[in-house]
């Protein structure tokens, strides 16, 4: 093989052996190898120039040169590749760039209600009391005023653990709980999970939450009831109109259901309000005197009154949802919306 060929096979060698180098040493290593001036294979071929005939020598000192600059070029540029992808490798941060992001906790709307409606009745001397849900006929029924055959004891409309132990079809028996435990006068608000054999669709659930309320002191009257539960509802909801319609409850005479001007429409009349305009947000009426006896308070002295709402209503209306399982299906992107 001539000098010239073996300069350019130098060549096309020592580029690819440079290219294939993947780190400092391996390219120190080619450098050695290729222009090493002990033992390198450039100055073996350079050793070979003395044996060749002048114009031999010109050509091959040539191809031999343009091999030798060409190498050392491409060293050079290879050299400065492997340290720029050391240098990115070791700070692979770029501080301009978007954070992840992060998943926060949030309350549950239903949770976020109760917390709002005992704020509002602590501010007016309320403490929040809590009872059992597996409960008995006397305390979910018996005791509340409810005669014997009333359908809502049916087992149709109530869970039944046993015998005589059911599922609170309400949180009014923790009123009984309370007045027994703790006698009058009492300011109660009591938040709780509540079960009814109901059908699981767009506007019932088998469980759901429920705060009660009761105040019980001498000279009580159904002005209380009403100005407590306006401002209760302004508190929560702003400036909005309220109405009390009559109503009907075992344990309260009389009785009344409260009602705001639907949140949605302010009144018009919307699917929210199924055309209303109003939406009705909770039962109450002044404790039967009959709950008191039974409870062990003396209903000559004492009066009380007393509320049962629902916050899982109170957060459709509130938040728009239109949907009560929307509440119960925990879907994450639902209830990322009430992060704050
Ligand atoms: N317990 C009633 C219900 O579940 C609500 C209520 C409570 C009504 C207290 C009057 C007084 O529907």
């Amino acid at each position: 093989m001539s000098l010239v060929s073996a300069a350019e096979q130098l060549e096309r060698e020592g580029l690819e052996r440079i290219a294939a180098a993947t780190t400092r040493e391996e390219l120190e290593a080619a450098r050695t190898a290729l222009l090493g001036r002990k033992s390198g294979r450039l100055t073996a071929l350079l050793g070979e120039l003395p044996k060749l005939s002048p114009e031999e020598k010109r050509a091959a000192g040539a191809a031999l040169n343009k091999a030798k600059l060409l190498l050392e070029g491409r060293l050079g540029e290879r050299e400065a590749e492997l340290a720029a992808a050391a240098r990115s490798r070791s700070a692979p941060v770029d501080v301009t760039m978007p954070s992840r992001p992060r998943w926060r906790g949030a309350k549950h709307p239903v949770t976020l209600i109760i917390e709002e409606v005992e704020q509002i009745f602590r501010e007016l001397g309320f403490t929040v009391a809590l009872g059992p849900e597996a409960e008995t006929e006397w305390y979910n029924f018996t005791a509340l005023n409810f005669p014997p055959d009333h359908p809502a004891m049916d087992m149709h409309d109530t869970l039944y653990l046993g015998d005589d132990m059911l599922l609170r079809t309400h949180t009014s028996p923790v009123q009984i709980r309370t007045l027994q435990t703790y006698g009058a006068p009492v300011r109660i608000i009591v938040p709780g999970n509540v079960y009814r054999r109901d059908f699981f669709d767009a506007s019932h659930a088998p469980m759901f939450a429920q705060i009660e309320g009761l105040a019980v002191d001498e000279g009580v009257s159904f002005v209380d009831l009403k100005a407590t539960l306006t401002h209760f509802a302004q508190q929560l909801l702003g400036e909005i109109r309220t109405r009390f319609r009559p109503s009907f409850f075992p344990f309260t005479e009389p009785s009344a259901e409260m009602d705001v001007q639907c949140v949605t429409c302010q009144g018009s009349g919307c699917a929210t309000c199924k055309g209303s305009g109003w939406l009705e947000i909770l039962g109450a009426g002044m404790v039967h005197p009959e709950v008191l006896s039974a409870s062990g308070v003396d209903p000559e002295q004492y009066t009380g009154w007393a509320f049962g709402m629902g916050p899982g209503r109170m957060a459709m209306a509130r938040y728009g949802i239109p949907d009560i399982r929307a509440l119960y299906d925990s879907d994450v992107r639902f209830l990322q919306q009430f992060a704050r």
